[in-house]
């Protein structure tokens, strides 16, 4: 038996986060809002490179029903958690909230940052995005407060693209001085810029977006969403690593970001690098290394051209190429994945997955796969018969359509 990880409807989740609000604070909030999680389709990793990726928002939101108060106070609830939690909005720095309310917090505190004139709320916060499956659950969060703030204080800003560029990079803020996850802007700018039925092209450099169509249903694909259940507990500091690494590569191979080297000219920066971290250099593990980490981002930034113009051509049976040396690269040279997501691509490839790969950050979370539409049930139950047999926990499943962004 396969188990399926439900949307709620945009008026179902409203309802509970309004519901929960006015049981646990006793009065009716001022209004409801709600962002999304998401998947990534190609382009892992190369986001903090400066590179391209191709997210899209899910159906599964987060829900926030808020009231502004007249002070620096933040009250917190959960549908998750008893009890209220509080943060004095005054006195939020880096490091000083601890846990989920970082998130709320962190927004908060990076819109005040930017001078826009936000004070303390009371927020209650329900959701059916998965917690830790690598769908990105906190800038589901993130983005949902910042919505929310920006309309209750009035800051004019989510009615245009410009407008949500600027609430991503507050929403990327928050996670990264607040929250302290060093990660990059792709999750919270698909959740702010997403658009129903199209993957988001973003470029990194300059955060530019592409609204690229993405139809499954009218060529009888569907997108299987894996949830392997894996949570590794040094993700953060492996994906900190990671991003460390790649600065380094690039402050020795003279670029700002690894996004300059591209395809044509991979073959020298990798000799390059093995010279200048070679014998007289750090040494060749260290060489290695670097060498795996610029090679997979650099070839990634391509793979996300080449699935692109296939989705322009209106060839999208045809991405699953890309997606599994993703898989492969992300596996072999990033060195992201771990066996539950190995077991969940092998899985799915071989019940007869297009193409199939981990998305998001790794060490844990989902894996994705592009199956015919009448082999979805099919492609799941091998997935969940596969982790029975290697003894693993039950993975969870979803089929993932592009749907709009936070408001
Ligand atoms: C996580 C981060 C993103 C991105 C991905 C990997 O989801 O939050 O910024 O780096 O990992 O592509």
């Amino acid at each position: 038996m396969t188990t399926w990880i439900d949307a709620w409807s945009r008026t179902d989740g409203d309802t509970r986060a309004r519901a929960l609000f006015a049981e646990r604070f006793g009065a009716e909030p001022a209004g409801a809002w709600s962002a999304p999680g998401r998947v990534n389709l190609i382009g892992e990793h190369t986001d903090y490179n400066g590179g391209l990726c191709l997210p899209f928002a899910l159906p599964h939101r987060t829900y926030v029903a808020v009231t502004p108060v007249d002070s620096d106070r933040i009250r917190l609830i959960s549908a998750q958690e008893e009890g209220v939690r509080e943060v004095d909005l005054a006195a939020v720095a880096p490091g000083t909230v601890e846990g989920w309310p970082s998130y709320v917090a962190g927004v908060a505190w990076a819109l005040r940052q930017a001078g826009h004139p936000v004070r303390g709320f009371d927020i209650a916060v329900d959701s059916c995005v998965p917690y830790g499956s690598g769908l990105s659950s906190s800038a589901a969060l993130e983005c949902a407060v910042a919505v929310a703030l920006e309309d209750l204080f009035g800051l004019g800003l989510a009615g245009t693209d410009e407008g949500r560029t600027t609430l991503t990079g507050i929403c990327v803020r928050a996670e990264n001085e607040i929250a302290g996850a060093n990660t990059g802007g792709m999750d919270q700018a698909v959740s702010l810029r997403g658009q129903a039925g199209h993957a988001l092209e973003l470029d990194c450099l300059d955060d530019s977006v592409r609204q690229v169509p993405f139809d499954l249903t009218g060529h009888d694909l569907a997108l299987l969403v894996i949830d392997t259940k894996a949570e590794h507990s040094h993700a953060g500091g492996e994906y900190a690593a990671r991003r460390a690494e790649c600065e380094r590569a690039a402050e020795l191979l003279g670029v700002g970001t690894l996004r300059e080297i591209g395809l044509d000219g991979l073959g020298d920066a990798l000799a390059d690098l093995a010279r200048l971290t070679g014998p007289e250099g750090d040494g060749s593990a260290v060489a290695e290394v670097l060498v795996r980490r610029v090679r997979h981002v650099v070839t990634e930034i391509g793979r996300v051209q080449e699935f692109v113009e296939l989705l322009d051509d209106g060839r999208v049976d045809e991405v699953g190429a890309a997606m599994d040396a993703s898989h492969l690269s992300l596996r072999d040279d990033y060195q992201v994945s771990c066996r539950e997501l190995d077991l969940a691509v092998d899985a799915a490839r071989s019940a007869g997955a297009l193409g199939a790969r981990m998305t998001g950050g790794g060490f844990g979370g989902s894996a994705i796969a592009l199956v015919r539409a009448d082999e979805v049930e099919r492609v799941a139950e091998a997935v969940a018969a596969a982790f029975d047999d290697a003894g693993v926990r039950a993975p969870a499943f979803l089929v993932a359509t592009p749907e709009g962004p936070a408001a």
